[in-house]
């Protein structure tokens, strides 16, 4: 298991994504833009592995695709292994791409058809000048090994493989060059669920045998569940909560998280007070070209209240390992009458600014947790 402690190979600092939206007709002007993330942070322990989960469309793919430079952030920073890459030139991508590597989530469109299944696996190898071309099919026969297919398949083709065996090509692939970090994309989504389990018992194998660290993405809280120590919510391009694992499933504090996990079945039932009943949300989640003011949760918050709309909730540190967004912050069943974060952000409990208030300056976006945070029932700072 790895050292929830040991030093971060991964730090991300209020990143941002936004994507522009053209007009439409010959002009296309930009119109408005999709904050698909908006703010976000977080770190990833070397060989640990974090959770990233939420519905469709809340920005885990480009909170993905960023950190591998598929993109360039609008905002913010990436820092990877002692080194700032949020602006690194396309030339020095290259070292990157050995180091940070990607898993897709569906194993049919993202292996080339024409190609055999060594050539897919050992084409980096020769991109990056890795080894002679008469090493490259031990090694490939090797790692085909390693992630459980026979070494002898390596001149088959990507559609004589069922979609778990495809899954394992696409990991083999990104194995070759021996990556610091993974970045798994809902790996097991489009798998069978028989085939899910077996997937992510090979990917828990690789990291114990090779310690890579892994930012594992999922759309629900079941699947990342015993695979990653720590978890983070997204909901509309912002973490709502980030937590140790027994924190997150047992007690956690966000209406979301708290909705989500309602509708995992194997979730221990009794930190909560016996059997959960199943909160349903209503309506769809917003666009992320007009999100809701104040909290993004809001239009689909059965606490919501006044403040919601008026003053974005910080993500504030109440436990040790356990940051949360949300004026009522609390155990299912135990929500405050009234805004916790208020006399923190220097506003009444209706979110109007009080002249009179001295905010707190260092309610803030930073990755990781500080030794200090806010102990909701006392309403007072707290520490080890
Ligand atoms: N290249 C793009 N251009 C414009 N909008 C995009 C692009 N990629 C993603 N989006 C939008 O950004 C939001 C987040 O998308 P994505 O990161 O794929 O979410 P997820 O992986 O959580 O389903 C969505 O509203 C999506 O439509
Ligand atoms: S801040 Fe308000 S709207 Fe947002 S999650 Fe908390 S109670 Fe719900
Ligand atoms: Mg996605």
């Amino acid at each position: 298991m790895a050292d929830p402690n040991a030093k971060a190979i991964l730090e991300v600092k209020d990143l941002r994504m936004y994507f522009p939206v053209k007009s439409s007709g010959i002009i296309r002007r930009t119109i408005g833009h999709v904050q698909a993330v908006d703010g976000v942070s977080f770190q990833v322990p070397a060989g640990g592995s974090l959770g990233l989960v939420g519905e469709s469309g809340c920005g885990k793919s480009t909170t993905g695709r960023l950190i591998t430079r598929l993109y360039e952030p609008t905002g913010g920073s990436i820092n990877f292994d002692g080194k700032d890459i949020t602006k690194t030139s396309a030339r020095g991508l290259k070292p990157l791409r050995r180091e940070i590597q990607m898993i897709f989530q569906d194993p049919y469109t993202s292996l080339n058809p024409r190609h055999s299944v060594g050539a897919i696996i050992g084409a980096p190898l020769a991109i990056h000048n890795i080894l002679p071309k008469n090493k490259i099919l031990p090694r490939v026969q090797e790692l085909l090994e390693i992630v459980g297919l026979n070494p002898e398949h390596y001149n088959r083709y990507p559609h004589e493989f069922s979609g778990g065996q495809r899954q394992r090509i696409g990991i083999a692939r990104a194995l070759t060059l021996q990556p610091k970090l993974l970045v798994a994309d809902e790996p097991v989504s489009a798998l069978d669920v028989s085939i899910q389990a077996q997937v992510i018992n090979l990917l828990q194998d690789l990291q114990d045998e090779f310690g890579i660290a892994f930012l594992f993405v999922a759309h629900d809280l079941a699947v990342v569940r015993h695979f990653c120590p720590e978890v983070a919510v997204m909901y509309l391009g912002k973490i709502v909560e980030i937590a140790d694992r027994e924190t997150l499933y047992n007690r956690p504090n966000h209406p979301y998280t708290q909705a989500l996990l309602s509708a995992v079945p194997d979730v221990k039932q009794a930190a909560v007070g016996g059997r959960r009943e199943r909160i349903r949300l209503e309506g769809d989640v917003p666009s992320p070209i007009n999100p809701p003011s104040g909290c993004r949760f809001r239009t689909r918050c059965p606490l919501a209240q006044e403040i919601c709309a008026r003053v974005e909730p910080p993500l504030l540190q109440i436990g040790k390992r356990h940051k949360v967004a949300c004026h009522f912050a609390g155990e299912l069943g135990k929500h405050p009458d009234k805004p916790v974060t208020a006399s923190l952000l220097g506003v009444d409990d209706s979110g109007t600014p009080d002249p009179g208030a001295s905010p707190s300056t260092d309610v803030g976006n930073e990755p990781g947790y500080s030794d200090t945070w806010f102990d909701l029932e006392r309403r007072t700072m707290a520490s080890a």
